[in-house]
């Protein structure tokens, strides 16, 4: 890497750190992306400091306890307790640390315009205690520009200047919650810095707990490589979405389909329909990218248009439970309509954005009374209200009159269900191979 010989105080003074594991490693934000990330560092033999503003996770890291499903109790636990691994709500610390990455979580306002506040004030907390020699690593999803237009901005503001004081990098987060093969350490890492001097830095510091990392000119790229993926996504789910309707219009069954063409062996990779986009990215992060687009006055089109496709999927699913209900003479409002599976995918706990929220939301404004189970889900906060998670049992599937397979959690019971369900709406292909009668596929 030719980068790495543009070598500056700073950055060899970075480098000395991290080869003798002396360098202390702060992570701010301990979520999804966070927690994961910290440990690692941490298992390479960094000392890491968590610092949160959710005094609840703090004192949950502290005792050892683990709040992210992938990241094993036990692991946590040690590291925690060999001294390589703390959480604190204390800014103040950032001073000691040699490297800072900010893992905070980047959502959309009600306008669907980046709501970049976290990230704000993160580097908030850093600005005035940033010193000679740190590097800052931004790893949360943003538009092109939002490491150089906006966080270096407020880390020069002291007279600092990024490559020869301090050092600065983009490094987009890919871990995938719930992912049996890949996790932090096996998905490739793209680092991209403000300087020659800041590339190399990032990539020598994520060299130590990745296994491949993949170094781009800039940090401009770095940022569009993670849009360019969940666009990918994102246009691919909604053209598959639109396929699906298209299909049962057709009376074609899209599963069919989708597997036949998946045999080719090139040029062709399979998505598949469901109830709506869900999880902090998929839903949101291209609307970063359409955000920041609009303001040299282009229009991106297919962003906008899956949008609208994958937004109206949870509208097609009442319309099915609604079929459903009417081949039983029996209208949305009143009917008990049980929904499997309120977390965004399967096997994980989370329900940010999770279009089983909207399908609830929906029926319920239209009369049905809902209840749902979910074994990863124990409760919800749903418009204020709390709701608690149906025990999943034969009789629970009986009592309802129409029951949604939203989320294929792999511990439901796709027997019981097909065996008790009076009518079944299956937006997965859980049932695939099963029973037919009475059962209304996305
Ligand atoms: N969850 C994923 O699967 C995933 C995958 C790839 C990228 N990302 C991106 O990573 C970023 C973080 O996402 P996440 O899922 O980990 O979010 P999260 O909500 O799980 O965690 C964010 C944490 O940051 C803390 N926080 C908020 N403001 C803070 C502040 N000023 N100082 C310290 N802590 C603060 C919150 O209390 C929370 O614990 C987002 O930009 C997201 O788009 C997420």
């Amino acid at each position: 890497m030719a980068q790495r010989k543009r070598s500056t105080p700073a950055l060899q003074k970075f480098e000395r750190g991290v080869a003798n594991r002396k360098a202390r490693i702060g992570v701010i934000g301990l979520g999804y992306v966070g927690l994961p990330l910290a440990c690692e560092f941490a298992k390479a033999g960094f000392r890491v400091t968590g610092f949160e503003i959710d005094a609840k996770r703090v004192a949950a890291l502290n005792a050892g306890h683990s709040y992210i499903q992938d990241v094993p109790a036990g692991e946590l636990r040690d590291l925690v307790r060999s001294g390589r691994l703390s959480a604190t709500l204390d800014f103040d610390a950032l001073r000691q640390m040699d490297a800072i990455e900010i893992c905070v979580p980047t959502p959309l306002r009600k306008t669907r315009d980046p709501d970049v506040s976290y990230i704000i004030a993160a580097v908030q907390e850093i600005a005035p205690r940033l010193r000679r020699g740190q590097l800052i690593v931004l790893e949360s999803t943003t538009y092109p520009g939002t490491t150089d237009e906006l966080v270096r901005p407020m880390l020069e503001e002291r007279g600092m200047k990024v490559g020869k004081d301090f050092l600065l990098a983009f490094s987009p987060e890919r871990v995938d919650p719930g992912n049996p093969k890949f996790h932090t350490r096996n998905i490739p890492k793209v680092t991209g810095g403000t300087t020659p001097a800041c590339s190399g830095a990032v990539a020598l510091l994520y060299e130590q707990i990745f296994d491949t990392v993949v170094p781009v000119a800039s940090t401009q790229v770095a940022e569009m490589v993670k849009l360019l993926e969940n666009t990918f996504r994102s246009v691919n789910i909604g053209l598959v979405n639109e396929m699906a309707l298209m299909c049962d219009k057709l009376h074609i069954n899209v599963w069919e389909v989708i597997d036949a063409a998946s045999t080719k062996p090139f040029g062709f990779m399979p998505f598949y329909p469901g109830p709506g986009l869900g999880g902090h990215c998929i839903p949101i992060d291209p609307f970063y990218l359409s955000w920041k687009a609009r303001q040299s006055g282009f229009e991106a089109r297919f962003i906008e248009l899956a949008g609208q496709v994958n937004g109206n999927m949870p509208y097609h699913v009442v319309s099915l439970v609604s079929d459903a209900l009417n081949s039983r003479r029996k209208s949305v409002r009143g009917a008990h309509v049980l929904i499997l599976g309120m977390a965004y995918k399967a096997n994980i706990d989370d329900v940010r954005e999770s279009p089983s929220l909207d399908v609830m939301e929906i029926l319920e404004k239209e009369g049905a009374k809902v209840s749902y189970c979910d074994p990863y889900v124990p409760f919800i906060r749903h418009g204020g209200v709390k709701k608690r998670a149906t025990p999943f049992r034969a009789g629970t599937l009986r009592a309802a009159d129409c029951v949604i397979i939203a989320t294929a959690h792999r511990n439901f019971d796709y027997a019981l269900v097909s065996r008790h369900a009076r009518t079944i709406v299956d937006c997965r292909n859980a049932l695939k191979g099963r029973r037919a009668r009475g059962v209304f596929r996305l």
